[in-house]
């Protein structure tokens, strides 16, 4: 059986929270649960869940990751919580601290949920903000690592937003050292700060590399990867995207240029025909409901590494 360790951070609000020790040990140990070889109890842990935005995943592979472990989760909608009139994060999170053992929080501004743990004294998780989703690109390297058992060599390519979910990937993968390589347009690179700190942690091995021409980028690439172009909270902003990322669909055309092994990846939920059509999400590369399905697995072994 696979003891917990203590993670060196309390907290997980980044991909960069955890070493390369901590993601492998979680890895291993979201696979022990899902072929059921650890039985592990959180009796009367609870999980206490705060989303300022809309979430069928991370919400539900919680709740379920969290009954799978004994414990429970509470549900904090803003709109029926004293979060939506305003009660400022000092103070919600000083009271869940006495109520909860553990919360996860979907917000906005990555400095909203670190004002969060800086006030908690019980672990906070990213659930996801704009800037990360740090447990989405755990559950993204355990499909990886299932299909190329290790990731010597292997080059992941995100054509789309240099988006949270673009960060989260670059940073995990700089620290399990997977090239990365981003394929957005011109003006849609990812946050320069972000890209800095995945180069210093690459220490000269080149994990990063940000392409404006999909193509190119594609070429001899293992995992190709996608995400919506226009995120929870770019509402406004989708009609000028959809004509700016015009030519960045991951269609069969481009899928045809990757390694003939390759496999595709989305966090979901998708918009078929923006940027992926409906005949390379349901092809037979797709592994996009494996991935899906371990989200559940790492939440577990997170839980259990945060909790135990
Ligand atoms: N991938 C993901 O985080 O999905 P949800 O927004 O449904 O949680
Ligand atoms: N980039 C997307 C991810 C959704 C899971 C968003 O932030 O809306």
């Amino acid at each position: 059986m696979l003891n917990p360790i203590k993670l060196v951070n309390n907290n997980f609000l980044s991909s960069l929270d955890l070493s390369l020790n901590e993601i492998d040990h979680i890895l291993l140990t979201a696979l022990e649960f899902k072929n059921r070889n650890l039985n592990v109890q959180l009796k009367d842990k609870v999980l206490g869940l705060i989303f300022d935005k809309s979430s069928t995943r991370t919400r539900v592979s919680f709740q379920v990751a969290m009954s799978r472990l004994g414990g429970t989760t509470i549900d904090l909608n803003p709109n029926t919580s004293q979060i939506g009139r305003g009660e400022i994060i000092k103070d919600t999170a000083r009271v869940l601290s006495r109520y909860c053992d553990v919360i996860a929080v979907r917000t906005f501004n990555q400095s909203d949920l670190e004002e969060y743990a800086k006030w908690s004294s019980i672990p906070v998780i990213n659930a996801l903000t704009d800037m990360e989703h740090p447990c989405q690109a755990l559950a993204d390297f355990l499909t990886i690592k299932e299909e190329f058992i290790d990731f010597k060599n292997l080059i992941l390519t995100f054509v789309g937003d240099g988006n949270n979910v673009a960060n989260s990937l670059m940073m995990c993968g700089a620290l399990l050292g997977v090239e990365v390589r981003i394929a957005c347009p011109k003006g849609y690179e990812p946050n320069p700060m972000v890209i800095n700190k995945v180069k210093q942690l690459s220490k000269g091995r080149n994990l990063i590399k940000i392409f404006n021409d999909p193509y190119e980028a594609i070429s001899g690439s293992n995992v190709l990867y996608t995400d919506v172009w226009s995120s929870m909270g770019e509402e406004n902003k989708s009609e000028k995207k959809d004509k700016d990322f015009n030519g960045f669909t991951l269609d069969s055309n481009l899928v045809s240029k990757a390694n003939n092994r390759a496999i595709i990846l989305h966090c979901l939920p998708a918009y078929r025909g923006k940027e992926i059509t409906n005949d390379v999400f349901e092809s037979n590369q797709s592994r996009i409901f494996e991935q899906a399905e371990n989200r559940m697995h790492i939440q577990q072994a997170l839980l259990y590494n945060l909790l135990y």
